[in-house]
C-alpha cells in the first residue's frame, strides 16, 4: 500500500484526495495546508491528520509519496524537502516558476533517485491520447504546425486564485499547451516570440498580464502558436477554453475540449462537464487517470509517463516566453 500525504488542499489538493483514497493501491496518510481554516475544512472531510507545515508532515507521517498542489510559486521548497527525504513526488503544473528552480528540483529528484511526476494532465485526456496515437501511426504525416489556445474566464484570476497575482496566465494555462507541443510533435523548441497585454486585470487590483501569445519555432522548422488569456466574459459556457490543432503534411487535427458533448440551455447556456464525472460514488475521468498511473508507476517501479526533466523543459521555454514578453525580443533557447 502505498502511504500519500498531499500539501495544499485547495481545489486541486481536494480533487487529489478523493482520487488517492478510492485508489485500492494507496492510502491518504496526511494532509498539509497552510491555512489553518481550510486544513480545518480538509481534515474534517478526509480525515487523517493535518500540518500546517509541510516539513513537520513529512518528518511526523514519512509519507512514501508526496503530492504537491501549492499555488504556482510554491512547488519548490515542499519538492526540495520530500526529496532530501526519499519521497516520491507528483507536483503540480508549472513544475516551477524560473529555470534555476527547477533546475534544483531536477537535481534533488535524480539525487534522491525517487520517481517524480509532474501534473501535465492532458497526456491522460482522451482527445489528446487519440491525437497522439494518429501522429505515431503517421496519418497526419510530418508535423509542420501546431495551434493551440487556453484561455480562462475572468472568473479564475479574479475569484478562483486567492494568488494569480504572483503568477501568471503564462506560468498558469502555457505549461499544457507547450507539453502538449513537445509530447505530440516529439521536437525541440529552439525559439520563441511573444507579445502580452495587461489592461484589464489590474484595473480590477490584479496586477498581472491578461493575455499572452507566443510563437515557438522547433528545431525542425516546425512552428506552434500559442494564445493564452485570463479574461474571457463569465457568461461563456465553461470556465475554460481549450482547443489545440495539429497540421501535419498530409492531414490535421483539430481538437476541442471546451465541447464536452452536451449543451444545457436555461437561465443561462452552460455546457456541463464530461471529462470528470462521478459514477458509483467514485471520481472518474483525465485527472483520477493521471493520480492512477502516478500509484501504478510507483507500486511497478516504473517511470511516470511525465517526468520532472519534462517538468524543466516547459519550464525553460515558458520562461523564454516571460523574458520575449519582458524585453521584446526573439528568445533563442539553445
Ligand atoms: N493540472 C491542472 O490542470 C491544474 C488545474 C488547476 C490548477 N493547477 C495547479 O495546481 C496548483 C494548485 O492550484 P489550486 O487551483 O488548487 O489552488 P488553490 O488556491 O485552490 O489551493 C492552493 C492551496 O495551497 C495552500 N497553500 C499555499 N501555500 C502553501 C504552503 N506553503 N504550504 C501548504 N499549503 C499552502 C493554500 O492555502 C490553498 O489551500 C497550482 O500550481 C495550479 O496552477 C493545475
Amino acid at each position: 500500500m502505498i502511504r500519500i500525504g498531499i500539501v495544499g488542499m485547495g481545489t486541486r489538493g481536494r480533487l487529489f484526495a478523493r482520487a488517492v483514497a478510492q485508489n485500492h493501491d494507496a492510502t491518504l496518510v496526511a494532509i498539509g495546508d497552510a491555512n489553518p481554516q481550510i486544513l480545518t475544512e480538509a481534515t474534517a472531510r478526509f480525515a487523517g491528520p493535518g500540518y500546517t507545515s509541510y516539513r513537520e508532515l513529512l518528518e511526523q507521517v514519512r509519507p512514501d509519496a508526496l503530492i504537491v498542489a501549492t499555488p504556482d510559486v510554491a512547488h519548490c521548497q515542499p519538492v526540495l524537502e520530500a526529496a532530501q527525504r526519499g519521497v516520491h513526488l507528483l507536483v503540480e503544473k508549472p513544475f516551477a516558476t524560473t529555470v534555476a528552480e527547477a533546475e534544483q528540483m531536477l537535481e534533488a529528484v535524480e539525487r534522491a533517485d525517487i520517481f517524480c511526476q509532474v501534473a501535465f494532465e492532458n497526456r491522460w485526456n482522451p482527445a489528446f491520447i487519440r491525437a497522439r496515437e494518429t501522429i505515431c501511426r503517421g496519418e497526419v504525416g510530418e508535423v509542420e504546425l501546431m495551434n493551440g489556445r487556453l484561455n480562462d474566464t475572468i472568473f479564475v484570476p479574479t475569484r478562483m486564485l486567492y494568488w494569480a497575482a504572483h503568477s501568471t496566465v503564462g506560468w498558469f494555462l502555457l505549461p499544457h499547451l507547450v507539453d502538449l507541443a513537445l509530447w505530440l510533435g516529439d521536437k525541440k523548441a529552439v525559439r520563441c516570440y511573444a507579445t502580452a497585454t495587461k489592461r484589464v486585470l489590474p484595473s480590477l487590483g490584479v496586477d498581472t498580464w491578461d493575455a499572452i501569445q507566443a510563437i515557438l519555432s522547433f528545431d525542425d522548422g516546425t512552428q506552434a502558436v500559442f494564445e493564452t488569456c485570463w479574461i474571457l466574459p463569465t457568461s461563456l459556457p465553461t470556465l475554460f477554453d481549450l482547443k489545440f490543432e495539429i497540421i501535419g503534411q498530409r492531414g490535421a487535427l483539430f481538437i476541442d475540449t471546451q465541447d464536452q458533448m452536451i449543451h444545457q440551455a436555461g437561465q443561462t447556456f452552460t455546457y456541463p462537464g464530461t471529462l470528470v464525472t462521478e459514477v458509483d460514488g467514485r471520481l472518474r475521468g483525465f485527472p483520477v487517470d493521471m493520480v492512477d498511473s502516478f500509484i501504478a508507476c510507483l507500486v511497478e517501479g516504473r517511470q511516470p509517463m511525465a517526468t520532472a526533466h519534462q517538468g524543466l523543459e516547459v519550464t525553460r521555454i515558458v520562461a523564454a516566453v516571460h523574458e520575449s514578453v519582458q524585453e521584446e525580443r526573439v528568445v533563442f533557447l539553445r
